[in-house]
């Protein structure tokens, strides 16, 4: 049988600070498991209030960080396996991340482009810069860009929203299964968010790469995610099928979480999902 594409199983960190007499312990992720499927490509969200463990879940599933105990897998590969430059490059080139503020994932004084150039003679090991250029291209183009018009270009001569479609583009170049988005629409201006949104949906459907997304809103979270969790203090306390879950909580927390979010997101949600793509979307 095909192993998973990702096995998250019973995976704790525990980060402990001071030392012996004021020791502090924060179980930050308790006991999380769940699994991707490798031949079914999908959105699966993690949600969860500030502080509930999803940035710490990413770090491991992205192996930036171990974890204290549990054990994750991708592809059927134990994680602590991947020890060499070349094995870790491999990892990355399958499992790419992206971040909440595209500003601060490029340096303000390096042409965009160049991000782009280097993913490609990193991971797909293009030795001539027109192979490098063909590749970046063809990476923009997935995400609705082109070199054409990146090219030259440093981040703050882009929108915010323009700037997530090009680093999801160079976390594209290296063709992964599994992409980690940490809050990736939170820092960008609410009528540019559904681009971006969208964007994850196309990867799936067309290109059949899983995403995990992960963020504290439930609007984003019920229009894309096929799955998800929710956290809260480290720990799952509801998952499932999305719609089922978003619509029906079972939880007292995702019922409250539920209430809080739609009610401050109502007016957003409203007019950003139900009246389509935005016309200024750039
Ligand atoms: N390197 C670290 N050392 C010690 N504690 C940490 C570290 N990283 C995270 N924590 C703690 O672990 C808990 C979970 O943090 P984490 O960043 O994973 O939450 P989060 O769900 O991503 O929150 P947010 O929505 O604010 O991004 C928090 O209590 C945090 O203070
Ligand atoms: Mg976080």
């Amino acid at each position: 049988m095909r192993p998973n594409l990702l096995d998250v199983e019973h995976v704790n960190k525990i980060f402990t600070r001071g030392g012996f007499v004021s020791r502090r312990v924060n179980h930050a992720v308790n006991d999380v498991s769940f699994s991707l499927a490798a031949d079914k490509p999908e959105v699966f969200t993690i949600i969860g209030e500030s502080g509930s463990g999803k940035t710490t879940l990413a770090g491991m599933i992205l192996n930036s960080l171990s974890p204290t105990s549990g054990r994750i897998r991708f592809r059927g590969k134990d994680l602590r396996e991947i020890r060499s430059r070349r094995a870790r490059l491999e990892f990355m080139s399958h499992v790419q991340a992206i971040f909440q503020n595209p500003f601060d994932a490029f340096n303000p004084l390096k042409r965009v482009d160049r991000y782009l150039f280097s993913a490609a003679q990193r991971f797909v090991e293009c030795r001539t810069s027109e192979a490098a250029a063909e590749r970046a291209d063809e990476a923009l183009h997935k995400v609705g860009l082109s070199l054409a018009e990146v090219r030259g270009r440093y981040p703050h001569e882009m929108s915010g929203g323009q700037l997530q479609r090009v680093a999801i583009a160079r976390a594209l170049v290296s063709n992964p299964s599994l992409i980690v988005a940490d809050e990736p629409v939170s820092m960008i201006d609410a009528s540019l968010r559904v681009t971006v949104i969208n964007l994850f949906r196309k990867l799936r459907d067309e290109f059949g790469v899983s995403i995990i997304y992960i963020t504290h809103d439930l609007a984003t979270a019920y229009y894309i995610s096929d799955r998800l969790i929710i956290m809260q203090k480290g720990r799952v306390v509801e998952g499932g099928d999305a719609r089922t879950v978003l619509a029906a909580p079972q939880h007292p927390y995702s019922i409250k979480l539920r209430q809080a979010v739609l009610s401050v997101d109502d007016a957003w949600r409203d007019d950003t999902f139900t009246g389509g793509m935005p016309a200024t979307a750039t």
